[in-house]
């Protein structure tokens, strides 16, 4: 970025590198969990979940663009090896081994808790600091926010249909 580009961010700009390169690495896992997820889900509704989670993943990589274009402006090195994801990252990947849409929704409702805190604490790092990571941030926080309510509707749709089995049942 430009000297005076640089000159008007009142923070540590290292440590915002270092937060942006973890949430890049969160974004990249985030994408494989729900792309992944996806492609092996079986259960009730399916086919109407699937190419939502597949949205959502074409969403984290676009985050991942967000956050990789601010880390060269910044004048930082993004992480360049997919080793390093697990590494840097503090949200947790879990592997879909148990493919029912249930257990595929936790998993990604646990990536989207995980993103809303990271977002939130870039934002608060750069609140009335830097103004451009800072809108960067929020608008991201929106999108997980949003990520969030969908998979806990989803979750509630689920929970509601078994209920009506089990009241068919009796
Ligand atoms: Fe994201
Ligand atoms: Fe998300």
């Amino acid at each position: 970025m430009g000297k005076r580009g640089i000159e008007i961010l009142d923070l540590d700009v290292g440590k915002l590198i270092k937060m942006l390169n973890e949430a890049l690495c969160e974004e990249w896992l985030a994408y494989y969990q729900y792309w992944i997820g996806a492609r092996v889900m079986e259960g009730p509704m399916r086919s109407e979940i699937e190419p939502e989670l597949l949205l959502h993943a074409d969403q984290e990589l676009n985050h991942a663009v967000m956050v990789v274009d601010r880390i060269i402006q910044l004048g930082g090195e993004p992480v360049l090896s997919p080793t390093d994801w697990t590494k840097f990252s503090r949200c947790d990947y879990e592997a879909p081994t148990d493919p029912y849409v249930e257990a595929i929704l936790k998993q990604n409702l646990n990536g989207e808790r995980c993103a809303i805190q990271r977002y939130k604490d870039i934002a608060d790092f750069t609140s009335g600091k830097d103004h451009v990571t800072h809108q960067i941030a929020t608008q991201i926080l929106n999108e997980e926010l949003e990520h969030e309510q969908e998979i806990e509707d989803w979750m509630i749709d689920l929970d509601r249909m078994k209920e009506d089995l089990k009241k068919l049942k009796l």
